[in-house]
């Protein structure tokens, strides 16, 4: 531990250190890398602020994120605001160097709202009204409620628009609920009737002669989320998403029109969540960030990787980490803490993934209210818990790395193929209840991810001409416009490789006439001549299935064990360039000895369709066969197992974050001599503990 660090910790836990700074501080830009905690100054006497905000500039915090929750306090009754108590509390935050990201509070109306204009409340499925007390209990497609939080938003905009300490603006937390309510339903039919034009056109196009389900009037259309017609549901989401837009413009119009353009703006997203089309909310925002939860258990750095990169997707640019876990959540089965070591080795896993910022949730807990359980950094006596020296050691971590990694951004060779159509889809009608779309997902980024060190997960609509590889998993819903880009992509030179369920519905979920993968079968000169969902696995033997041994002194082949689960697509090829790789071994007797993968080379590049579910072995062997047909070589070279590298590059060069998730410590030898931003010196080899990190520089 250096002597700076050690001062840092001293003086946070002594408290007794009086290098804070007090006196007012001109802001310059925030840092390139930023650490904060989520302040509910709102809960606690005016008092007590500078102790906090001291205590927060020991442990190296930078941001304050602030008021999501505090409409009450921001507009004690109707018309009536009361911003000075946060104006109060960002001047405290700035004279600690502490720049603030404001909360819009739309997510916690007041009860004197709800009370007044009960219409704003949302109706849940089955009928019941919401009520005041918990929070979200909003309608968000309700024009009352709209106009008062557009009002809240304006006037936080007009006060702290020019503010030099606020740095952003969160639109809401966690969008999530959504009403299904008479007047909602009837701007669902509204928005069918203008994507659809007449009711022939979305009756042709979902079928409905199927069931009866004719509609002869705009307000016969019902609200289904699960079990209803594929266009119906699908058609709901898409409106739910394009109504989280709105609402979500209905606030950045105000805001931007009253702030300066260097104040991003920012919602809080949540991952895997697919409560909305993520792509279509993030399209108005400067920035992506999210809420990076393990709940129970340990990291889980492949799935919580892939959820980075799917953020980082959003805005195809790095992004924060908005909330996280402070040691552990209060909302699990089991809320068990994380590791020591495991809470700031999470942080730079974030941090090499993209993340510009990792925010703790929450700074305190509230004395009363409903998360009185959660992780802090300080307890409700005020003084650091023992986490809080962990967090420090970031924060001087942060100040070190920040002047190498500003600038920098993740560049990936390989992109994966994700779309909440798609997802939505296949979660509707699974057809095997244990095929998990997301899963599936990251059964082929972790070996991608091991291989290359480097994975982007887009949606199929962006240009793909930067990656030399691209996987889509299971896009099962595919537009003509992503079928065009999927097919301009290979026919340039790219490698396209698709997972099972490709291409089996249009862009209304309705089936394709063609067999999968739909329109691209004529490409791949080959298709699904039949899907079956599993209830056991099944051999698969090949191309990645063959392995060899040393015995003795000979080298003998060997068969793996390899298998498909849950789900086998019957392959066959239609064109005499289209090669087998593997095929499915005695199974139900369709399935045996039939194609299970095939491969087709075109011009420079090449389209493949997997319809095997990979046992976790086949699978690295054909992510190895997938990144050596498209010369994709790992950014860092080989690692120890277990060993995460995350390179991030700018135009001064590169910066590999390394973390040891390993239960022992490794030691790495590095291809060339680089910097150690954290300890010092030039490394060629290094040797890391157990959630052991490193942030190397090529500068
Ligand atoms: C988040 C939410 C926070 C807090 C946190 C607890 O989902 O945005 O307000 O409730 O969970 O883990």
């Amino acid at each position: 531990m250096n002597s700076r660090l050690a001062t840092l910790i001293l003086c946070a836990v002594s408290l007794t250190c009086s290098t804070a700074n007090t006196q007012a501080v001109t802001p310059s830009a925030p840092p390139a890398l930023v650490l904060g905690a989520a302040w509910y100054p709102e809960q606690w006497p005016e008092s007590r602020w500078d102790a906090d905000l001291d205590l927060m500039q020991k442990a190296g915090i930078t941001m304050v994120r602030v008021g999501e929750f505090a409409w009450s306090r921001m507009e004690p009754s109707d018309g009536h605001y009361d911003l000075d108590w946060l104006d109060n509390a960002v001047t405290a935050a700035g004279r600690h160097g502490i720049y603030t990201v404001i909360g819009t509070p739309s997510a916690a109306p007041p009860a004197w709202l709800t009370q007044k204009y009960p219409e704003t409340l949302r109706t849940l499925e089955d009928g019941r009204k919401d009520q005041h007390g918990n929070r979200q209990q909003f309608n968000w497609a309700n024009p009352k409620y709209r106009q008062l939080s557009r009002g809240m938003a304006e006037q936080l905009a007009k006060r702290f628009g020019h503010n030099p300490w606020v740095i952003g603006w969160q639109i809401d937390n966690e969008y999530a609920n959504v009403s299904f309510d008479d007047a909602t339903k009837a701007q669902f039919q509204d928005w069918l009737k203008a994507r659809y034009s007449t009711l022939d056109n979305l009756n042709a196009r979902w079928t409905t002669s199927y069931w009866s389900e004719t509609y002869s009037n705009w307000n016969q259309v019902p609200i289904e989320t699960k079990y209803g017609n594929p266009g119906l549901l699908l058609s709901w989401m898409r409106f739910v998403s394009d109504t989280w837009r709105s609402y979500q413009k209905n606030q950045t119009e105000v805001i931007r029109a009253n702030s300066e353009p260097r104040q991003f703006i920012t919602t809080n997203m949540m991952g895997w969540f697919d409560g909305y089309d993520h792509y279509t909310v993030s399209q108005d925002l400067d920035l992506a960030s999210w809420d990076d939860y393990v709940g129970q258990g340990q990291l889980d750095p492949y799935r919580n990787g892939a959820a980075h990169d799917l953020t980082r997707g959003f805005l195809r640019k790095n992004f924060w980490v908005m909330e996280t876990q402070p040691g552990f959540v209060n909302w699990q089965k089991i809320n068990n803490s994380l590791d020591k070591g495991e809470v700031r080795a999470m942080a730079w896993h974030a941090i090499g993934h993209g993340a510009d910022a990792v925010s703790y949730w929450q700074w305190r807990s509230a004395l009363n209210g409903q998360e009185q359980y959660h992780g802090t950094l300080v307890g409700p006596d005020g003084t650091p818990v023992p986490l809080y020296t962990e967090v420090a050691q970031l924060g001087a971590e942060f100040a070190k790395a920040a002047p190498a990694l500003a600038g920098t951004s993740v560049k990936s060779d390989v992109a994966i193929l994700h779309s909440y159509d798609s997802r939505w889809a296949i979660n509707w009608q699974r057809h095997n209840t244990n095929y998990d779309p997301v899963s599936e997902i990251v059964s082929y980024y972790k070996p991608l991810r091991d291989l290359s060190q480097s994975v982007d997960i887009v949606s199929p609509s962006v240009s793909l001409t930067q990656y030399k590889l691209v996987v889509a998993p299971g896009l099962n819903v595919l537009s003509d416009a992503e079928a065009k880009n999927l097919i301009a992509y290979v026919e340039q030179g790219g490698n396209l490789v698709l997972g099972q369920r490709t291409a089996m519905k249009d862009a209304d979920n309705t089936l394709q006439t063609q067999r999968q993968p739909g329109p691209l079968a004529s490409i791949l000169g080959g298709r699904v001549e039949q899907y079956y969902a599993l209830t056991d696995p099944i051999p698969v033997y090949g191309a990645w299935t063959e392995g060899s041994k040393p015995t003795g002194n000979k080298t003998v082949a060997t068969k793996t064990a390899a298998t498909s689960s849950d789900w086998a697509e019957l392959l066959s090829t239609q064109s005499p360039d289209t090669k087998v790789l593997l095929r499915f071994g005695k199974s139900n007797g369709w399935l045996d000895d039939q194609p299970a993968a095939i491969t087709r080379k075109v011009g420079k590049g090449s389209i493949t369709y997997i319809g095997a579910y990979l046992d976790p072995t086949t699978m690295t062997k054909a992510a190895k066969w997938m990144l050596d047909i498209s010369h994709v070589q790992p950014k860092l070279g080989k690692l120890p197992e277990g060993i995460d590298v995350y390179p991030r590059e700018g135009p001064n060069g590169k910066v590999y974050i390394l973390v040891n998730f390993n239960k022992s410590p490794q030691t790495i030898t590095l291809p060339t001599p680089m910097q150690d931003i954290l300890n010092g010196g030039t490394k060629t080899t290094l040797t890391l503990p157990t959630y052991g990190v490193s942030v190397l520089s090529t500068q």
